[in-house]
C-alpha cells in the first residue's frame, strides 16, 4: 500500500511558489521549519529531517547544488545530482515541500551581492583549503533563509565550521530562524555518514573509522587532563599511520574556533580534515 503521505509533498522549483505554500501555512498559524541540503540525500539528512518534523508542523526541504561555495579546483559539476531519487526519499520522511530551484532562479542575471562573514569563517580550519567557500555558503543560506522565512533551520554539527558560521551569519543580519544544531549521524563503525563515503575504495572504506577513533581517543584524553598539544601530535601520528593525508586535526575553542592551549580554554571542539586517496572527509567531535 503507498503511504498517505507520499501525496502530500509538494515540489517547488521557483521562489514564487515556495512563498504560495509559505503564505498558506501562515495563515493557519503553522510552525515551518526548513533543511537546506545540496541533494545527493543520506540518513544524515534524514536526521535532520526527523528533528525538523519535532520542531514544527511543516517541513520544508531545500535541493540546490550551490555553485558559489564550490572552488574552482573544486568540481561543481561532477557533484551527485539524484533528484528524482531525493524526491522520492523526502515523500517518504513526510515531508511538506521539497524546493529545488535551478541555478537561474537563486543567482538571477544581474545578481551582485555576496555574505562575507567573519569570525568562524576565517579560522585558519576550512577556509584555509577553502578560501572562498564560507562566502559561497553564508551567501547561499541567507538566500534561502529569506526566502523561506521559516521558524527554525536545521544544520548537521557534521560540518562545525558551517555551523558556526551559518550562526554569526544569522545573528549579524538579525534573522529570525532560530539556527538548530543536530548531531552527526554515524555508521555503526564511527565513520561520519556523507555523500562522499561512496568515493572510498574498499581499502579506503576500511580505514576511514580511522577519523573517528582518533577524534574520540584524543577527546577522553584531553578531557582526563593530557595536556592537548601532546595528545593532537600523537593523533596526527595515528591518522597518518592510518593512511590519511591530513589537512589539518586540531583543538579548538567550540563556539569561536579560537586556538587553545589548554581545558580551561574551553569548551574545546576537535576538528579534522584528511583525505584517503582522493577522497576529503571531515569529522569533529567535542571534549
Ligand atoms: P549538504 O552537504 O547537503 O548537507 C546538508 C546538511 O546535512 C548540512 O547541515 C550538513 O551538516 C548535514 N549533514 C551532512 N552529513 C550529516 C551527518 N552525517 N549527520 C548529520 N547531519 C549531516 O552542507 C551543505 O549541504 C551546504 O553547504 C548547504 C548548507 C546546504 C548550503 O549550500
Amino acid at each position: 500500500m503507498t503511504d498517505p503521505r507520499q501525496s502530500i509533498m509538494s515540489v517547488a522549483h521557483r521562489i514564487e511558489e515556495l512563498r504560495e505554500s509559505l503564505r498558506g501555512w501562515r495563515a493557519l498559524g503553522e510552525r515551518v521549519a526548513l533543511v537546506p541540503t545540496m541533494g545527493a540525500l543520506h540518513a544524515g539528512h534524514l536526521s535532520l529531517v526527523a528533528e525538523a518534523r519535532r520542531r514544527a508542523r511543516r517541513v520544508i526541504v531545500t535541493i540546490f547544488v550551490n555553485p558559489a561555495q564550490f572552488g574552482p579546483s573544486e568540481d561543481f559539476s561532477k557533484y551527485p545530482r539524484t533528484l528524482p531519487a531525493d524526491l522520492e526519499t523526502l515523500a517518504g520522511a513526510s515531508v511538506d515541500l521539497a524546493f529545488a530551484p535551478a541555478v537561474e532562479e537563486i543567482y538571477p542575471p544581474g545578481f551582485a551581492t555576496r555574505v562575507e562573514v567573519d569570525g568562524p569563517a576565517r579560522s585558519d580550519l576550512e577556509d584555509h583549503f577553502r578560501p572562498t567557500h564560507f562566502t559561497g555558503v553564508a551567501t547561499v543560506v541567507a538566500k534561502l533563509l529569506n526566502q523561506a522565512q521559516a521558524d527554525v533551520a536545521i544544520f548537521g554539527e557534521k560540518d562545525y565550521q558551517q555551523l558556526l558560521v551559518i550562526r554569526r551569519m544569522a545573528r549579524d543580519l538579525d534573522i529570525p530562524t532560530q539556527i538548530v544544531a543536530a548531531p552527526t549521524l554515524r555508521e555503526a563503525d564511527g565513520l561520519a555518514k556523507s555523500s562522499r563515503n561512496i568515493y572510498l575504495s574498499a581499502s579506503e572504506r576500511a580505514a576511514a573509522p580511522a577519523l573517528y577513533r582518533t577524534l574520540s581517543t584524543s577527546a577522553r584524553r584531553i578531557a582526563q587532563g593530557e595536556e592537548i598539544g601532546h595528545v593532537m601530535g600523537e593523533a596526527r601520528e595515528a591518522l597518518a599511520g592510518a593512511g590519511f593525508a591530513i589537512d589539518y586535526l586540531e583543538a579548538r575553542h567550540g563556539e569561536t574556533l579560537a586556538r587553545v592551549v589548554t581545558v580551561q580554554d574551553g569548551p574545546i571542539r576537535l576538528l579534522a580534515a584528511a583525505s584517503l586517496g582522493a577522497t576529503r572527509l571531515i569529522d569533529n567531535l567535542a571534549v
